[in-house]
């Protein structure tokens, strides 16, 4: 069997603050060679308050993570891994639909970029044509037990090893070397992200999710589909009404419309 990708060359830095361009300067980017954790590394050691939007990208994480307490299997060259520092403001909205917000972004970066059919499963994941293409993992960060700022995961599949092990998921997982042949370079890739992931993050700090809802809904992957929500307590089946306001999800039952908050929850289309 072939070995795992193990190395990469060092990131072209100058191309990345030229794709850029005038929103450069907005970042301070770093970019490590290997961590166990993007999140976990800004988590443990935020960087100081200085104006700018801090990003850790790495070209590879020993010990990625995911939702619910997964893995975040990734390897050199066949995956984008980075998180971004997201301070709030006083009075900044509730993070719960933040994520939703990152998804967001996300989709209207790879849409721009040529990849049709991309569409969001609640809270935040990123499917074309059902398949997991990229994820997302809002950690907040406390300070005096009010949330002070979100650490923003986001792991992005571009060419997975053919040997890659990832653990069996419905759907299954996708890359883009497989939805868009040669998929642009890392440093294109996370230019565009940012870019779009900035301005998106700007709109959710002054107005909430509620702007951001209808283009959110447009690309409901579960829209108007029978669901089952498996969270904390007793499984939820209806029909995927899709988010409200505030970022939860709204599912039509048996009883009326139930509301499903942030939280361990995943979704599946009933049986
Ligand atoms: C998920 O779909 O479960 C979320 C995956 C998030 C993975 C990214 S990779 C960069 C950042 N560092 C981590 O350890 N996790 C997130």
């Amino acid at each position: 069997m072939d070995a795992l990708p193990t190395s990469q060359p060092a990131p072209d830095l100058a191309a990345l603050t030229d794709a850029l361009g005038p929103l450069a300067p907005v970042f301070d980017i770093r970019w490590l060679e290997s961590c166990d954790s993007t999140n976990s590394a800004l988590l443990d050691a935020p960087p100081a308050a200085d104006g700018k939007v801090h990003v850790f990208v790495a070209t590879r994480q020993n010990a990625g993570r995911g939702r619910r307490g997964r893995q975040w299997l990734s390897w050199p060259g066949a995956s984008l891994t980075f998180s971004v520092l997201w301070r709030f403001a006083p009075g900044a909205p509730a993070p719960a639909g933040l994520s939703l917000a990152v998804g967001l972004a996300l989709a209207r970066t790879l849409e721009k970029l040529g990849l049709p059919a991309v569409a969001l499963k609640w809270p935040n994941d990123v499917l074309v044509h059902g398949a997991k293409l990229a994820g997302v993992l809002v950690e907040l960060l406390p300070c005096r037990n009010v949330p002070s700022a979100a650490v923003i995961g986001i792991g992005l599949n571009l060419r997975l090893p053919a040997n890659a092990n990832i653990p069996a998921r419905e759907g299954g997982v996708t890359d883009l070397a497989r939805e868009m042949g040669e998929p642009p370079s890392r440093e294109r890739l996370l230019s565009a992200i940012l870019t779009e992931l900035h301005p998106m993050l700007v709109t959710y700090a002054n107005a909430g999710f509620g702007l951001l809802k209808s283009a959110w809904q447009q690309r409901n992957a579960f829209a108007n589909l029978p669901v089952r929500v498996s969270g904390e307590g007793a499984d939820i089946v209806g029909i995927c009404l899709g988010a409200d306001e505030d970022g939860a999800l709204l599912v039509r039952t048996s009883d009326g419309v139930s509301r499903v908050l942030a939280g361990e929850v995943s979704l599946r289309a009933a049986s």
